[in-house]
C-alpha cells in the first residue's frame, strides 16, 4: 500500500460530462486520486472549458501540429510522462489511442462505451452512430461499458458494464440521453474498481 496520490489524466473531445461526473464523484468520494491533466484534441470545447474553471492543467494535442503520426504519439507519451500521469480516463476521446501510448501505459487506460460491448463497438462506432445501429438492430436493451484500452478499437478486457431499456419510442437522442444518465454513474465505480485492482 502506498500513499503516492493517483495522478490521472483524462481525455478528451467534446462536453465532458463523464469527466465531470468523474472529477466530482472523485472528490465527494474522497478517493486517493486526483485529475491532474484535460488533454484534447479540440482546443475549444466543454470538457476543456470545465478544466479551466477547475484549474486543471490542459493541452490541445492533434497530429496536424506535428510533421508525422510517430511524433504526435511521442509528444503524447513525452506530455503524460512529464505530468507523471498513473492512470488516462478516456471520457467521449473521438480519436484512437496511438499504439505507443497504449504500450506504455499497459492496463492503465480505460474508455466507456455508450453501448453492451462487444456488440456495437469497433471503428465508427461512437456517438449518435452507436445508438442508431442499436435501435436499427431493433435492440430491446442497451447501457454502457467501461473497459481497458488495447491496440484493438473497444476490445479490450470488460471492467464494468450496466444495461438501460431500449423503449419503443426512442430516438437515436434519447437513447443517448438515457445511456449517458448511466454513464455519469458507472464511470465513477468503474474508475473506483481500477483503483483497488491496482492499489491491491
Ligand atoms: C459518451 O456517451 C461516451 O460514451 C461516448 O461519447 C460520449 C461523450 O460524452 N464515447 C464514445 O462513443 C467513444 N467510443 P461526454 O463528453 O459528455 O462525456
Amino acid at each position: 500500500m502506498t500513499n503516492h496520490k493517483t495522478r490521472i489524466a483524462v481525455f478528451c473531445s467534446g462536453s465532458g460530462s463523464n469527466f465531470q461526473a468523474i472529477f466530482h464523484a472523485l472528490k465527494k468520494k474522497q478517493l486517493n486520486a486526483e485529475i491532474v491533466l484535460c488533454l484534447s484534441n479540440r482546443s475549444q470545447c466543454g470538457a476543456m472549458e470545465f478544466a479551466h474553471q477547475n484549474v486543471i492543467a490542459t493541452v490541445h494535442l492533434t497530429e496536424k501540429q506535428f510533421a508525422s503520426f510517430d511524433e504526435f504519439a511521442a509528444a503524447m507519451v513525452g506530455c503524460l510522462r512529464e505530468q507523471r500521469i498513473d492512470i488516462i480516463v478516456l471520457a467521449g476521446y473521438m480519436r484512437k489511442v496511438p499504439d505507443t501510448v497504449v504500450v506504455a501505459f499497459q492496463d492503465k487506460i480505460i474508455n466507456i462505451h455508450p453501448a453492451l460491448l462487444p456488440k456495437f463497438g469497433g471503428e465508427g462506432m461512437y456517438g449518435i452512430y452507436v445508438h442508431t445501429a442499436v435501435l436499427d438492430a431493433g435492440e430491446t436493451e442497451s447501457g454502457a461499458t467501461v473497459h481497458l484500452v488495447n491496440e484493438e478499437y473497444d476490445k479490450g478486457r470488460i471492467l464494468m458494464q450496466r444495461k438501460v431499456p431500449v423503449l419503443p419510442e426512442d430516438t437515436p437522442e434519447t437513447l443517448a440521453a438515457r445511456v449517458l444518465e448511466c454513464e455519469h454513474r458507472l464511470y465513477p465505480e468503474a474508475l473506483e474498481k481500477l483503483l483497488d485492482e491496482q492499489n491491491s
